[in-house]
Formats: structure tokens, sequence, C-alpha cells
């Protein structure tokens, strides 16, 4: 794997400086780490690539057309007066997500918590400070991808999604897939991918696969929520492992016509 300078920077700063300075130290400790997990995270230091004024400005994001942002927008609205299930009683505002409308990359949390449910922007709280730091690593800003969650409201003190407010929720989803158009999706958390996946299979039993999503068989990738990383921060090596092969997915996508 390849990371420019301002990627170990910000890898170092979220905590997955394990595996890759280990590995950037000397060549034995490399074969360690990666006889422990195959495949994971460690660069020697011959493959951390300079970083290139063209990385750097990599970031603005692709132009979405007007009318892709406009009928997004006509669902946002739609979603907004949303009462297809009972939260619309408890809610604040809906979260219909945010980013760009033709975004490489969607990710899809769980529901909105208070944060969200006060300010109608998915992950503003911690979780998402984290989320956005993944995405930094990644070489992008939280602009540049799309960002939304399973369910459109937040679900009373935060309990987990039931499954007949997914099944009304997921048309949304389904919506702001067809338009977006993204070349992955990567799926934060267990609550995420099962929705998602249709499965009651643990989250690590599903990591490292690519499944294929929705009407447009898009390609998901499942990871840990940022939320769970910051109570357990020694799964962010993993984390980015799945980031890692989201990215290979990306970087292999016929570019959109
Ligand atoms: N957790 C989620 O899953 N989604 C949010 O938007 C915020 C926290």
């Amino acid at each position: 794997m390849k990371h420019t300078a301002r990627q170990l920077d910000t890898l170092r700063k979220i905590g997955v400086e394990v595996w890759i300075l280990r590995g950037a130290e000397t060549g034995e400790a490399v074969e360690a780490a990666e006889s422990v997990q195959p495949a994971r995270t460690a660069a020697p230091a011959a493959e951390v690539a300079a970083e290139s004024p063209a990385a750097a400005s990599a970031d603005p994001p692709p132009a979405a057309s007007t009318d892709t942002a406009a009928q997004l927008q006509a669902i946002e609205r739609e979603v907004s007066v949303c009462r297809r299930c009972e939260l619309h009683q408890t809610r604040t505002n809906t979260v219909f997500g945010c980013g760009n409308a033709r975004a490489d990359w969607l990710f899809v949390g769980e529901a909105p918590g208070r944060q969200e449910d006060l300010q109608g922007e998915p992950f503003v709280g911690r979780a998402g400070k984290l989320l956005d730091m993944m995405i930094a690593a990644l070489g992008m800003r939280r602009e540049r991808v799309f960002i939304a969650n399973v369910l459109k409201c937040r679900p009373p003190n935060n309990r987990d999604p039931l499954p007949g407010e997914i099944e009304q929720c997921e048309a949304y989803l389904h919506r702001q897939l067809a338009l977006i158009q993204p070349k992955v999706i990567v799926a934060l958390g267990r609550i995420s991918a099962q929705a998602l996946l249709r499965t009651g299979d643990a989250l690590s039993k599903l990591r490292g696969t690519t499944y294929r999503y929705g009407p447009d068989h898009i390609p998901l990738v499942v990871t840990y929520h940022p939320a769970y990383l910051l109570r357990s921060p020694e799964q962010k090596a993993k984390a980015w492992d799945d980031l890692w092969l989201a990215r290979e997915i990306v970087r292999a996508a016929p570019e959109a016509g």
C-alpha cells in the first residue's frame, strides 16, 4: 500500500499508527505484523509515496448536474414530512444525508443520534469527527463523499432500528443511490451492515468481503462504526484495511459517463 505523507500524518492522528509505522521502521517488523494479520496496513518505508501537489489538489468534488442535485433535494423535501413510521412523532429533524450528489463514496451509518436529530445533519458528534478523519486519511473531505444513514429519523433513546422502520426507510436510500450512483457503499457498523445485507451475521464475519447492494448492485464493504472505534481504538487498523478495500473498488471502477 502506498500512503502519502499527509495520509500517514492523518492515520497517526486517528491512531492507526501501529501497523504503518512499525512497517516503516524495519522490514522485520513488517513481517511480524503481516504474520499476525495478513494484508494489514504495514507499508515498507519505500512505499511511502511523496505527496504531490496533484494529490493535494485532488479533492475538488466531482460536479453533480443541477438535475441530480435538484432531484435529491426533492427527495429530501419528501423525507422532511415523512410519516411512514412512528419515528416522525419523536424526531426534531429528519436527517437526509449530506455531501456530493455524484460522490464515488457513500457512507451509511445506522440512524441519527441526539446531535444529528437536533442539527439535521449526519455524524456531527464525536463519532462524526472520527469519520471525518477517516475520510481525510483517504485524501478526501466530507463534502466530496456522501454520508447517510439507514434511518432518516432518530429512534428514541438511540434504541436499535426496528425491522419495520428499516423497511419503510430503505426506499429513500435506494432512491438516493439511484441518483448518486456511488462506486462503493461503506456500511458503518453492525446495525447498518445487517440492515443493508439482511443478515444477522456478526460484523467480524461480514468484514473483508465485497457485497452488492440494491437494485443497481453497487459494491458494498463493511467496516466498524466510528463510535465503536472510539471505544475500541485497537480495531482502527482493521477499519483502515476495510477502507483500503473500498478504495481499491473505487479505483478499479470505470469512470462515470
Ligand atoms: N451514528 C450514526 O450511525 N449515524 C449518525 O448520523 C450519527 C451517529
